[in-house]
């Protein structure tokens, strides 16, 4: 499938991998890479930029094709050293970045001056313009029903892709609640040029975490996400498990007065925990209503052929039929 995505990144089909924390990793990003998608590393999983570049060097160790980085500017007091991490993904010859979390304006001509492609991640028509006006080549939209940060304004994928495609001069990939050739199809019918899935390839045999967290995403349903941070405008939607319990019981308690320290138990250092060691119900990991249409961990290959031959078969069996 030729789109304007895969014309601008280089990939076969038009499936990207979001950069998700503890996951992104080499293993994971080359076997999407393999398959004709984008795979992306997740930076700030790398603790220093010399990480990032080891990290960088390994996956292109595994693949030959194009692979991105993705780098999540956080809401913190103490920022990560973020041009240096830049200057990592230049020196290491990655063409592409995802942007995610704030704006990535401070470092457009960082990008531009290393030929870095850039798609920023985002959950509103404004910030997806905002991203078009200062040089963004992409933008991912990401619904309300999407794992991780969708943003305080709630509008799901319906509505926010069409809503998209009506404002944005530059192309889009459909984020949100894609699992499978309906899904890659329904975001074209909605003005996207392709895909970008998280919690779909976290349940994927490449993916480098515990397989316990792989059993608990096929387990769950599209009613087992929760979202939590709300009162703090740092909304996150988490699968339900102990932890997540005992934060939502907090926040009850606590109400607008929320503060970070009150849940710093369940959401700081729990990545690790998860991924690496499985302890699933340590605290809050990311995950998306999507896990409703998750029942099995295939390989990323096996996924991404499945993903084409089905939207294939939606687009020639289905769709043109019913054109008269
Ligand atoms: C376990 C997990 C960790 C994630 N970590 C990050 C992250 O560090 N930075 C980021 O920009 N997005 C992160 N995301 C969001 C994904 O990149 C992607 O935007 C989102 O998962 C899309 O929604 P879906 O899960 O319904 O496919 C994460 C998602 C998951 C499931």
């Amino acid at each position: 499938m030729k789109t304007r995505i895969t014309e601008l990144l280089g990939i076969r089909h038009p499936i990207i991998q979001g950069g998700m924390h503890y996951v992104g990793l080499a293993e994971l990003a080359s076997a999407v890479s393999n398959a004709g998608g984008l795979g992306v590393l997740t930076g700030l999983t790398q603790k220093t930029p010399e990480l990032l570049s080891r990290e960088i060097a390994r996956c292109k160790d595994m693949t030959d094709k194009p692979f991105g980085v993705n780098l999540t500017f956080l809401p913190t007091f103490a920022a990560p050293p973020y041009s240096e991490y830049i200057s990592a993904i230049a020196s290491g010859g990655v063409k592409i970045v995802e942007t995610a979390g704030r704006s990535p304006e401070a470092y457009m001509l960082a990008f531009k001056a290393a030929d870095i492609k850039i798609i920023h991640k985002c959950t509103s028509v404004r910030h997806a313009l905002k991203a078009q006006k200062i040089g963004c080549d992409a933008v991912s939209v990401d619904g309300f029903e999407c794992g991780g940060h969708p943003g305080e304004d709630d509008v799901p994928n319906f509505i926010l892709l069409p809503r998209a495609a009506d404002e944005l001069r530059i192309p889009f990939v459909a984020s949100g609640g894609m699992a499978d050739g309906r899904s890659l199809v329904a975001a074209m019918a909605l003005g996207a040029e392709g895909i970008n899935m998280g919690t779909r390839f976290v349940a994927t045999q490449e993916a480098p975490v515990h397989p316990k967290v792989k059993q608990a995403i096929v387990a769950a349903s599209e009613l087992d996400t929760r979202l939590i941070m709300r009162a703090l405008r740092n909304t996150e939607r988490v699968i339900r498990n102990a932890g997540v319990e005992r934060i939502l019981a907090i926040e009850q308690k606590m109400g607008h007065a929320l503060k970070i320290e009150d849940i710093l138990d369940e959401v700081a250092g729990v990545y690790p925990r998860v991924m690496q060691q499985g302890e699933v119900d340590a605290g809050a990991w990311s995950c998306g209503m999507v896990a409703g249409l998750i029942d099995d961990v295939p390989s990323c290959h096996e996924l991404i052929s499945r993903i084409m031959a089905q939207a294939d078969q939606i687009i020639r069996g289905r769709l043109i039929g019913l054109t008269c």
